[in-house]
């Protein structure tokens, strides 16, 4: 049989499957006042993407993910989260927002509740799940971040590493199509970054959508897809890890990686 003519396969499938786009920023601009502070970012993240940002502080970097939760107005420009509009006004804003997970540098549980109660509250309250049904979910993302065993505890009784997992866990609750990460380690004792770092880098594993802030760059060489280098508001480079921590091309991005590593 003469297989010279068989079309390849995998170049067909690839053809007629583009990869689905799952966070489309058009000509973002935030100011506050009379200060730009994203001035014009264009930006695709795919489905399944885990994009790091990387900037000084200042550049913009939490601004930039607090626009794509639909927590700041926009100046100009557009957001689509999985090719829905972001509109500030829109009462579908709500809708996308519970999309969006957020995880912050400093962790926000209710000191009241306890681990669980902490995890279970938005799929009761926001998405009106039946409570055994959100308790059977919660201990299950539980095990995954490794705290089942702290699930009738306090926060206040945790350790920074175990208040970030429970943090994890209470985004992925409401079954995000994203996670975004600002800076989820900086406020952690050393001892204690490589605990979340893993379950972020299981989540990426399991096929997230994740955009992470980050001055680990560890993390970033082993799990991003893509680096961004964030400067001023403007991405000023952004590659493969390798590309942008072993060749960077821009002299901002050389200056910027240079004093990290001193
Ligand atoms: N709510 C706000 N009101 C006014 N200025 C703000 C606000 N949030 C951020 N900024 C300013 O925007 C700039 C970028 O901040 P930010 O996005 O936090 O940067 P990064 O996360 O990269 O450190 C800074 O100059 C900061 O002072
Ligand atoms: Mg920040």
């Amino acid at each position: 049989m003469n297989l010279a003519f068989m079309p390849e396969k995998s170049k067909v499938d690839n053809l007629s499957l583009p990869e689905k786009s799952m966070i489309n920023v058009k000509g973002l601009v935030k100011d506050f006042g009379k200060n730009r502070v994203i001035d014009g970012i264009n930006a695709t993240v795919s489905a399944g993407e885990v994009v790091v940002l990387i900037g000084a502080s200042g550049s913009g970097k939490s601004t930039f993910l607090r626009c794509l939760n639909g927590l700041e107005t926009l100046t100009a420009g557009e957001i689509l989260i999985d090719n829905v509009r972001l509109e500030s006004k829109s009462s579908s804003l709500k809708q996308i927002r519970r999309q969006v997970g957020m995880v912050f540098q400093q962790f926000n549980l209710f000191p009241h509740l306890t681990v669980l109660e902490n995890v279970i509250e938005a799929p009761v309250h926001v998405l009106n799940q039946k409570k055994d049904i959100a308790v059977k979910a919660a201990r299950e993302l539980l095990t995954k971040v490794g705290l089942l065993d702290k699930q009738n505890c306090y926060p206040g009784t945790l350790s920074g590493g175990q208040g970030q997992r429970v943090a994890i866990a209470r985004a992925l609750a409401m079954h995000p199509k994203i996670m975004l990460f600002d800076e989820p380690t900086s406020a952690l004792d050393p001892e204690l970054v490589g605990e979340v770092l893993t379950v972020m880098k299981q989540l990426a594993e399991d096929g997230m959508t994740m955009v992470v802030v980050t001055h680990e760059m560890g993390f970033a060489r082993e799990v991003a897809d893509r680096v961004i280098f964030i400067d001023e508001g403007r991405i000023v480079e952004e590659g493969s890890p390798i590309q942008i921590f072993s060749n960077p091309q821009e002299k901002r991005t050389q200056t910027f990686l240079g004093r990290l590593s001193h």
